[in-house]
């Protein structure tokens, strides 16, 4: 079975490469051809734990390759997935569609034989018909049909998640179609992962409402251990007294500085504007977006109730930048909000992240101090803030990190300390939503 990715980004280079795991022969195509490069000489654009054994194994067994020419391979293909960017259009608040359309338009002329092409980006319902219009537009006598087949890997699990999912979704429109697919899929089959065959529609929504929904969770808590600080109760006892509902699930429901990255926020807002064009309502949506930045808000003020009532002079070091750990993806990391309003009142940041410093550096205002780890990033430190939960971040020597501080004090926001272990090193610790 031949596979075309189009996109070699987080999604496109680890499905390309665990479709090649499952023996298919897969191309990854992007319009970068710095990616391409690298990754012909073997070097992974981005952080992705396990990604580069996998795409160097696939490689040498002559299934997986990487290319900047898209007419080349697209003659060849069964399949031609779409994994290109879907950000959140400028203005509007929709998802911008540019890049699916252009490889949908660029694909088109050199379409052969019977091909599926397959919408794996995030898009909004009605974009495999669009999808479906442009290439019949481009060459009307191609023989191929569209489907929808959303991802819901996890960055920082992304291999794991794509090889043991809890399902697999696809929107489809024909038997041929859906047969290409659940070939492809066959080996997760096997391993009895569900395979749920839609309409396009379906498919395309059910990518958007499984976000929302997990936003929606992280909302909830956030709001809850807001309440928790104010009425004295642990935020942590809360969470996992619902979650043994097993109605509720104790899943994403870990309070934190809000949700970010490159999907929840962009997916949330453009399911709104999904409803709205289509005269639905999404208040619990909204609301759940609205809830998301009063949590960031909240933050800020945390930070600055531990130093005292005011950044101004202080210095603050930050550890954990990316947006979770096991990435180094920036994309709508609470830090980017967060450092910038602290340094605007006077803060002086330290940072450390293990693998996100690179890509947060030309994101973040000018002034931050990048260091070489925590116990760097301590030195002289009014505040400890504790922003993403990486490995290296749990075991700290808290002798050895307040001894390079200012001050002790700590400010977690992950709640992977406990006040009683912190005070034991002499510090003065707040965390998320334990009253
Ligand atoms: P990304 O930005 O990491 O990668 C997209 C890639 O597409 C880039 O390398 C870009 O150069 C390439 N590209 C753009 N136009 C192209 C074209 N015409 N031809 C070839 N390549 C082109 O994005 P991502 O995080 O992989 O996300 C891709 C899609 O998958 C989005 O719709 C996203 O919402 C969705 N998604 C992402 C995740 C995730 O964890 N990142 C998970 C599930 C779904
Ligand atoms: C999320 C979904 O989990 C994936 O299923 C989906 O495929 C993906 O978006 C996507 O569409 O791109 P991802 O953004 O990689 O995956 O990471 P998550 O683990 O979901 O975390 C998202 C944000 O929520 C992070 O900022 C994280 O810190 C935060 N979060 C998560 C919480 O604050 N609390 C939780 O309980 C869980």
């Amino acid at each position: 079975m031949k596979v075309v990715m189009i996109g070699a980004g987080y999604v496109g280079l680890v499905s390309g490469s665990c479709f090649a795991e499952f023996g298919a022969d897969v191309v990854c195509v992007d319009v970068v051809r710095e990616k391409i490069d690298a990754l012909n000489s073997g070097v992974m654009p981005i952080y992705e734990p396990g990604l580069d054994a996998l795409v160097a194994r696939n490689v040498a067994a002559g299934r997986l390759a990487f290319s900047t020419d898209l007419a080349a391979h697209v003659g060849d293909a069964d399949l031609i997935f779409l994994a290109v960017g879907t950000p959140t259009r400028r203005g509007d608040g929709h998802a911008d569609l540019k890049y699916v359309y252009a490889a949908a338009e660029a694909l088109a002329p050199h379409l052969t034989g019977y091909t599926v092409i397959v919408d794996k980006s995030t898009v909004p319902v009605g974009t495999a018909r669009e999808v479906e219009r442009i290439i019949r537009q481009h060459n009307p006598d191609a023989d191929f049909d569209v489907a929808s087949n959303p991802e819901f890997l996890r960055e920082g699990a992304a291999i794991s998640d794509f090889m043991h999912p809890d399902r697999v979704v696809i929107g489809v429109e024909s038997e041929r179609a859906e047969a290409a697919l659940r070939a492809l899929y066959r080996p997760l089959n096997l391993r009895e992962t569900p395979i749920l065959a839609t309409n396009l529609e379906s498919a395309e929504l059910i990518k958007y409402a499984s976000n929302a929904f997990l936003a929606v969770k992280i909302s909830f808590i956030n709001e809850m251990s807001d309440l928790c600080e104010r009425v004295g109760a642990d935020v942590q006892a809360v969470a996992k007294g619902m979650g043994m509902d097993r109605r509720i699930g104790g899943k994403f429901l870990h309070p934190g500085p809000g949700y970010g990255g490159s999907c929840f926020p962009k997916d949330t807002l453009a399911l709104t504007r999904i409803a709205q064009e289509h005269g639905a309502s999404s208040r619990v949506v909204s609301a759940a977006i609205e809830a998301n930045a009063a949590q960031k808000a909240r933050m800020i003020q945390k930070i600055r109730k531990a130093l005292g009532g005011s950044e101004g002079g202080k210095t603050v070091a930050v550890l954990g930048l990316a947006f979770k750990p096991e990435t180094d993806d920036m994309r709508d990391a609470p830090a980017l909000s967060i450092l910038p309003s602290l340094m605007e009142k006077g803060a002086t940041i330290r940072a450390h992240d293990p693998q996100a410093m690179e890509a947060a550096r030309p994101l973040l205002p000018d002034g931050v101090g990048y260091c070489d780890g925590p116990y760097e990033a301590a030195q002289g430190a009014d505040a400890l803030v504790l922003m993403t939960e990486w490995n290296a971040y749990r075991n700290l020597d808290l002798e050895r990190i307040g001894g390079a501080m200012r001050q002790r004090v700590m400010v977690d926001l992950r709640n992977i300390y406990d006040a009683e272990t912190a005070a034991k090193s002499g510090f003065r610790y707040s965390s998320v939503g334990r009253g």
